[in-house]
């Protein structure tokens, strides 16, 4: 049976799947691009967004960046023709107003943002169209941030986004929460739902709720449904395309994993992340490595360069320049199950009958 479109405000999506945003040079303009032609939301990642220009980048990353926000979202658009193409942003990120604005400026039809609480983001969207969703894991988080978008900018989320324990990248629980919050979860999400629901009444709009976190089939998709949300956002099944921007090696650590393979890991953002074992992951158990070079990714609230276990930018950027085996390689907790290449169109329409 066909699935029912996502309707955020006057966006709609014929395919309620929104393409997570992957960081670093995972989801840039031919993912999300191909995403949002077959009828899903596709979202490019801002995180280090213009490291392909290695030059420029290495001299100035922010300018790099900033430039390179408008350049894929022009390029995805493209790709997408009509289809609805947005931005993922951390909190953690430096510079994150900036890099929200610049979002705006290029058009963005949606930004989600998580990582942090994203509690000044109303402040950068301002009154443009752009719609806006929190990341959150916890029906206290919910809370947290409607209220604060309610009292501080009397307004609430277009959408709202949660994500459970099985994702890939930074988690938004604790290392020793997450097997609790496995088990958990659909009840949270119960929850979550109600919340939005009384925000949602108080400014009369409807914001629909989507999951994401270990999102592969469409039972996956129809469990979530049924637990009233109204779309799921999917990374890691997406790694296994033509269409997804990561190199070869990269999507080969994905196609090798074994279940056992795929490790919760320590971040110097403080949150655990969850990557694929490999050489690098060895390492990081054994040892700290040293920075390089600092590209002033994180805050300096997010990342104490003085005692951080390694460079999050300089492991991910590994995983995306050819060297994967001593990168960071992020996967979300059903990785394993990535077992082919196939195309955007194949995952989307697998999912949509
Ligand atoms: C390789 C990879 C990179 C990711 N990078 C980011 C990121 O930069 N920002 C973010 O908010 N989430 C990031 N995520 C989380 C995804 O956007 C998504 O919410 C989550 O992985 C969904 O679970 P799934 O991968 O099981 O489908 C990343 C996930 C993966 C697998």
């Amino acid at each position: 049976m066909k699935l029912e479109p996502l309707k955020i405000g006057d966006l709609v999506a014929k395919i309620p799947v929104i393409q997570g945003g992957m960081g670093i040079g995972i989801s840039l303009h031919n993912l999300a691009g191909n995403v949002a032609k077959e009828g899903g939301i596709g979202i490019l990642s801002v995180a280090q967004i213009g490291y392909q220009n290695k030059e420029k980048f290495e001299k100035s990353p922010l300018r790099t960046n900033l430039e390179a926000i408008g350049e894929q979202f022009k390029k995805a658009k493209a790709i997408a023709k009509d289809g609805i193409v947005g931005f993922n942003v951390m909190v953690a990120q430096f510079h994150y107003d900036k890099y929200i604005k610049k979002c705006v400026e290029a058009g963005a039809d949606v930004i989600i943002s998580g990582a942090g609480l994203p509690v000044d983001l109303p402040k950068f969207v301002g009154d443009s169209k752009t719609k806006i969703a929190p990341i959150v894991s916890s029906a206290k988080a919910a809370k947290v941030i409607l209220r604060t978008w309610a009292k501080r900018y009397n307004r609430t989320a277009d959408f709202v986004v949660i994500e459970g324990p099985k994702a890939g990248g930074h988690l938004g629980f604790k290392k020793d929460q997450i097997e609790a919050a496995i088990d958990k979860m659909d009840e949270e999400v119960t929850e979550i739902i109600e919340i939005v629901k009384k925000y949602g009444s108080d400014f009369n709009v409807h914001v629909p709720v989507v999951f994401a976190g270990g999102v592969f089939t469409r039972e996956d998709i129809d469990h979530y449904l049924a637990l009233g949300c109204e779309g799921v956002q999917m990374a890691t099944r997406f790694v296994g395309t033509v269409e997804c921007d990561a190199p070869d090696d990269f999507k080969n650590k994905y196609l090798n994993a074994k279940k056992e393979d795929i490790q919760i890991t320590k971040s110097p953002v403080g949150l655990p992340g969850r990557a694929i074992k490999n050489s690098f992951i060895e390492r990081i158990n054994r040892e700290d490595i040293p920075i390089e070079k600092c590209r002033a990714c994180l805050s300096f609230k997010h990342c104490d360069r003085k005692t951080i276990p390694y460079c999050i930018s300089e492991a991910l950027l590994h995983s995306v320049e050819g060297n994967a085996e001593n990168g960071l390689v992020f996967a979300g907790a059903n990785a394993y199950r990535v077992n082919e290449i196939t195309t955007v169109k194949a995952i989307l329409e697998e999912l949509n009958q």
